[in-house]
């Protein structure tokens, strides 16, 4: 498989004003931070060089909460083809017109309704609604996008998707759903999901996360980063990506064959990827 690194995860803090009892980045042990000015302005740098297409403002965490956040987004602005955030929408009405502003575009979280929803992440759900009505009345255009993103999580019912459509479909540029993940495997209520199978995993070939003090994944789903390998404050980007210690992952996942306490060696996610229902 061809490898260039096409994708970027740029996590600028993993603190959270949430508590979302689902999230699996809440769970893990990794120690909390803010990614600084510098090494951001280093990445950029360096991602613009490299012709990085997608970037993408978070990994675990909420990048909102960070107090630099609006100097982020104006330094990202324009240098790659797609930039975006996904974000639990909390801090909307104070960031939304920078991000408005420099074309990010939105995914905001809502895994749920009403007293689910404030019992899964303790937010008040009005406010989460007022939220994204003040985003959209701000956006003059459909440039960035706003997307609504619901992973459905086990015990929801059809029935429950049903009422969320209802609430949520034509009030953004689009309404999307997943299962959830749950020790490393796709978790759902519902029928609905078809999978699709993959021959390899794909995502050491394209793909890199960088975490808020500059170390390395190569998976998204590796939000507790067992899998980090370098660090950008010691490498440059291009180095880690093509080096040994990457190309030797690569040559594990095309055989599929990995140390037995290896994350990949536990994972059932990237065998079937499901399709998300888009509405
Ligand atoms: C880790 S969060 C970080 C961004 C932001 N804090 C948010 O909630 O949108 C990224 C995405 O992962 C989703 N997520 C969290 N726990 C999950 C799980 N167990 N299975 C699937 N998706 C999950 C969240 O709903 C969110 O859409
Ligand atoms: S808001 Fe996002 S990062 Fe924070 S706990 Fe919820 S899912 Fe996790
Ligand atoms: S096998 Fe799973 S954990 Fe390993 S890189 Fe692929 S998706 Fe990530």
């Amino acid at each position: 498989m061809k490898t260039k690194l096409k994708s970027l995860a740029i996590e600028l803090t993993n603190n959270c004003n949430f508590k979302c009892s689902f999230c699996w980045a809440n769970k893990s042990p990794r120690p909390k931070g803010f990614m600084s000015k510098e090494l951001f302005d280093k990445i950029i740098t360096e991602a613009q060089k490299l012709g990085v297409t997608n970037i993408c403002l978070n990994f675990a965490g909420e990048s909102t909460i960070h107090p630099e956040f609006e100097w982020f987004c104006n330094r990202v602005k324009g240098i790659s083809k797609s930039i975006n955030i996904i974000t639990n929408g909390s801090n909307l009405i104070k960031v939304g017109k920078t991000l408005i502003d420099n074309n990010i575009n939105m995914t905001i979280s809502i895994n749920g309704m009403g007293n689910n929803y404030e019992k899964f992440c303790g937010y008040p759900y009005q406010n989460t609604k007022n939220n994204v009505s003040y985003l959209l009345n701000l956006r003059k255009s459909k440039v960035p996008t706003v997307k609504i993103y619901h992973h459905i999580w086990q015990g929801e019912t059809q029935e429950d998707i049903d009422k969320y459509i209802i609430e949520w479909s034509n009030k953004a540029d689009g309404l999307y759903f997943t299962p959830s993940i749950d020790n490393m495997e796709w978790k759902h209520g519902v029928e609905s999901f078809t999978f699709v199978k993959q021959r390899l995993c794909r995502f050491p070939f394209y793909y890199m996360a960088i975490l808020w003090d500059g170390s390395i994944s190569p998976c998204c789903r590796d939000i507790g980063a067992e899998l980090a390998f370098g660090n950008v404050n010691k490498n440059t980007m291009a180095e880690i990506f093509s080096g040994d210690v990457y190309n030797k992952f690569r040559e594990m996942s095309n055989a599929h064959k990995f140390e037995d306490d290896m994350l990949c060696s536990r994972c059932k996610l990237w065998e079937y990827i499901p399709t998300t229902i888009k509405i």
